[in-house]
């Protein structure tokens, strides 16, 4: 690993702590510390055992993270991220995948850079938001950059089958022709588009079930369900180097995952650490196909609409 000036107090234990949660929920261990000082000591990650990277690491924005100090000056910052990065692909087995949750700021800057590595874009997704933080000086932020990188674009683990949504072809129109699929898909229903919202897609805030006190960053668990689902198996090693209130680890232990996450913050660490525990909130989300068409079904056609949605 480079060594550069760092501004970040280094964590008060040298030696990684590790929480295990073995048990009832599957197996994870959350780790105390820096991700870039921890990942280089753990065993999975220099055998490039992990199947699937989920990243949603601090955005700069001079934001609360308990301990980590979030208003670096943008070189460091960049820099910051590269190292974490490249360790996040070293840990990478051939048919891993690399995830990063980023908003618009930082987002060229990390594809330029995962390119340079010889990673393939495999998607570039939005996870759109109707809460943006209100401005009036320029067009308000409602989305971040999901972006998903394979190592080996045609090895890669791809399970699309596990997360579908009703297509708006059948929701809308009731076309027939979406009902004899020629892709292999189950009639009426389609991939995701690679615009995602829709119901428990929100920003997770106010009196939503799934909030975790002391976090305002908690992604919400349909998000990690789809990628977790999507893009590994049963008894796959999830790494989450960002852990923050736990949600990657929730939703991989609820699938039958392993998990490896590090968390700068020992409070965030244990909190994480009792919700993969407690289990997930809305476990199924991803999986039970609805439409997110913006237009309501054509007359005649509710009751259609409706029996695909409950499927
Ligand atoms: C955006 S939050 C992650 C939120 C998480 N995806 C969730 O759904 O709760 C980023 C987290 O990374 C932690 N963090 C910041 N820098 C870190 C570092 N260098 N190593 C490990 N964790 C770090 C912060 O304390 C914070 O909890």
């Amino acid at each position: 690993m480079t060594t550069l000036p760092r501004t970040q107090a280094e964590p008060k234990r040298t030696k990684p702590l590790a929480v295990a949660a073995k048990g009832g929920r599957g197996d994870a261990r959350v780790w105390v510390g820096d991700c870039r000082d921890v990942l280089p000591t753990l065993p999975e990650v220099r055998n490039r055992e992990v199947r699937l990277v989920f990243a949603d690491p601090p955005f700069n924005w001079n934001r609360a993270y308990d301990q980590w100090h979030d208003a670096m000056p943008d070189k460091e910052y960049l820099d910051f991220t590269y190292q974490w990065l490249d360790l996040c692909v070293g840990a990478l087995a051939t048919n891993g995948s690399l995830w990063v949750n980023i908003p618009d700021d930082w987002a060229a800057e990390i594809v330029v850079h995962l390119k340079q590595r010889g990673m393939h874009m495999v998607n570039w997704c939005i996870w759109h938001y109707r809460f943006g933080q209100n401005t009036s000086q320029r067009f308000i932020n409602s989305k971040v950059h999901a972006l998903y990188f394979s190592r080996d674009p045609f090895t890669r683990v791809w399970r699309p089958e596990r997360v579908l949504e009703v297509s708006d072809r059948r929701a809308i129109y009731g076309d027939p022709r979406t009902e004899s699929k020629r892709d292999g898909m189950p009639a009426g229903l389609r991939v995701p588009m690679d615009v995602w919202y829709g119901r428990y897609w929100g920003r997770v805030q106010g009196n939503n079930k799934e909030r975790r006190a002391g976090h305002d960053n908690q992604l919400p668990e349909v998000y990690l369900e789809r990628v977790i689902l999507a893009c590994s198996e049963k008894g796959d090693l999830v790494l989450d180097p960002f852990t923050g209130s736990g949600t990657t680890g929730v939703v991989a232990c609820a699938h039958g995952r392993r998990f490896i996450g590090v968390e700068y913050s020992r409070a965030n660490a244990e909190r994480a650490v009792e919700r993969i525990r407690a289990g997930m909130v809305r476990k199924g989300t991803a999986s039970a196909p609805t439409s997110t068409a913006f237009h309501p079904p054509r007359q005649g056609l509710k009751g259609k609409r409706r029996s695909a949605d409950e499927r």
